[in-house]
């Protein structure tokens, strides 16, 4: 078991910025990504729709002889991380909010922390009922970022103007400009979040799930004793429901010729 891969999905790109964290640090381990861009946004989707695409994502990553399942996607991970829990039981499970709920209560720095993410993710409001369960004097502030997803997708992301303008529209508003910290809420942003912070002069922390997940996922990896063993891996395995030219971009990006992109319907 603990020479198998790990399974790691998202809706589309935004998973691949977790990937990229976890292969820095656990570099003996495979890696099968699902990015399932047919049903891209996840966002916008029913709680129900998105509990079975995330079923039928973690049903293909268990015949894939995965030993451990990430959801690097914060809306899958707001609404369906308790049935994937529930329904399979048998292999460990993470999500991506809990680990960045832990880093923002245990600093002491942070009184007022927005959240930004999906209308699901937002809708939930699972951060601002984790945040205050651990820090109930924390003043959580949250938005729903609808047209970041698109822009990160189409690449649009690269004309600063644009996405000036959009994060002064989120977050140039009270209470959003009164934060003195941000959670990037979307598994997406981490592409964006060098921009973010310059948009706050970098004045604010920011934090994200990849490289805090990460370490995450090895703790619990070797606490189970689950770790890899082997030195030689093979290749990461990139299975996506439809292609597009952005994740391509962003897969070879992270990945550089190693990224060998197979269709795989659910
Ligand atoms: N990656 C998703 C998340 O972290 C956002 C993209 C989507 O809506 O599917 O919430």
């Amino acid at each position: 078991m603990k020479n198998n891969p790990i399974g790691i999905f998202d809706s589309g790109t935004g998973g691949l910025t977790v990937a990229n964290a976890v292969c820095k640090l656990l570099p003996k381990e495979n890696i099968v990504y699902f990015g399932d861009i047919e049903h891209l946004p996840f966002g916008d989707k029913s709680p129900e729709a998105i509990k079975e695409y995330s079923t039928n994502i973690s049903k293909f990553l268990l015949e894939k002889k995965c030993k451990s399942i990430v959801i690097a996607c914060n809306t899958a991970s707001a609404v369906a991380y308790e049935h994937l829990k529930n329904k399979f039981q048998d292999v460990l499970i993470f999500n991506v909010i809990d680990p960045i709920v832990r880093a923002v209560t245990q600093s002491s720095k942070i009184k007022t922390i927005g959240v930004i993410g999906t209308k699901v993710t937002v809708d939930s409001e699972i951060y601002q009922k984790k945040l205050l369960k651990h820090k109930s004097d924390l003043i959580v502030h949250s938005k729903a970022t609808r047209s970041l997803v698109p822009i990160i997708e189409e690449g649009l992301h690269h004309k600063k103007h644009l996405l000036f303008a959009l994060l002064d529209n989120y977050l140039g508003v009270k209470p959003m400009n009164e934060i003195d910290g941000l959670i990037l809420g979307c598994t997406h942003y981490p592409i964006i979040k060098t921009e973010i912070e310059h948009y706050f002069e970098n004045k604010i922390e920011v934090f994200d799930a990849p490289t805090i997940v990460a370490k995450q996922l090895r703790n619990s990896l070797q606490e189970n004793n689950l770790l890899r063993e082997q030195n030689e891996r093979q290749d990461h395995q990139f299975f996506v429901s439809d292609f597009t030219p952005a994740f391509e971009e962003t897969a070879n990006l992270f990945f550089g010729t190693e990224v060998n992109l197979i269709k795989q319907s659910l």
